[in-house]
């Protein structure tokens, strides 16, 4: 496993690669490796010859205030996992490598970065897109893979390969839980073990919402009200940033839980800001 910090250095191994016709599968992330990060270096190692990770605490996709500090890393346990799974290619730069001071061009998708964590962090996803589109540059994969764990991530991603003819494959992979439901997240962390009891109720209000839909509740004011209940007697740590019902494509409102719809929340408890999502059909 060939281990790289230097931007022009993965860039001139990846053009060797790209142009000799061998097939790569990028997974982008930052690191403190878990479940859900392995399954989508598994799915990349089905769908490429070479598997690339890179690692990079992104410093643009952090607001003020944020956890970018404190945002918890271990590299030496990360490579050993990679090492494990097989990845042909670590791609670990310093922020100064992938930003100069200079830096002065940034990529966004606006019109789908107006709900959800778009509204509650303003630059995430430019900081997000930017790094991303570095990202692909840099390491020319045929293959890219996300998981939807972060659903508008995902979705803002696709539609930039698509609006800047990237020519790259972006494919998503679905949520890894625990057993007890609490999708895997680098901040679980943060958690203490009071808030980590409680954790497993947001994924259980999700749950709780497709339900109601299917019972032919509609109305997403009513199913609000419903799981903020919910929330409230069994995750009374937590605070509601957002939990709205959106289009999954367009990731805009919606005004009935009808057909396809998401529903994505943002949870406060404790240190850690946790998201979850989950796709409805009613
Ligand atoms: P990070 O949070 O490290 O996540 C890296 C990738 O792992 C993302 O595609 C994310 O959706 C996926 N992932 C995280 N938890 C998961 C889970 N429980 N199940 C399945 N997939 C999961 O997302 C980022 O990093 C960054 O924004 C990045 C894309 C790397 C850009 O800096």
């Amino acid at each position: 496993m060939k281990i790289i910090s230097d931007p022009q250095e993965i860039q001139a191994l990846c053009r060797g690669l790209r142009f000799s016709g061998v097939t790569t599968a990028l997974v982008p992330t930052m690191g403190f490796l878990h479940d859900g990060h392995k399954s989508l270096l598994l799915a990349a190692k089905n769908r490429a010859e070479k598997v690339i990770l890179s690692i990079f605490v992104n410093p643009t996709q952090f607001g003020p205030g944020e956890d970018l500090e404190a945002y918890p890393r271990d590299f030496n346990r990360d490579v050993k996992i990679a090492e494990e799974v097989g990845v042909d290619i670590v791609f670990a730069p310093k922020p100064e490598a992938m930003y100069g001071p200079d830096h002065a061009t940034w990529v966004e998708a606006p019109e789908l970065a107006k709900e959800l964590c778009g509204a509650s962090r303003p630059t995430h996803f430019r900081g997000v897109c930017t790094v991303v589109l570095k990202l692909f540059n840099l390491c020319m994969p045929t293959f890219a893979l996300f998981g939807e764990k972060d659903w508008q991530q995902l979705a803002i991603i696709k539609a930039m390969t698509r609006d800047l003819n990237l020519p790259v494959q972006v494919e998503g992979c679905p949520i890894v839980r625990e057993p007890d439901g609490l999708a895997l997240s680098s901040r679980n962390s943060y958690l203490t073990q009071s808030e980590r009891q409680q954790a497993p109720h947001i994924f259980k209000g999700l749950k709780l919402v497709q339900k109601l839909a299917r019972n032919g509740e509609h109305d997403p004011r009513q199913l609000k009200k419903a799981v903020e209940e919910y929330w409230q007697e069994h995750l009374p740590l937590g605070e509601i940033d957002y939990l709205e019902f959106v289009n999954p494509v367009k990731i805009e409102r919606v005004d009935a839980v009808q057909g396809e719809t998401l529903v994505a929340v943002a949870m406060r408890l404790g240190k850690a800001r946790l998201i979850d999502n989950l796709l409805i059909r009613s």
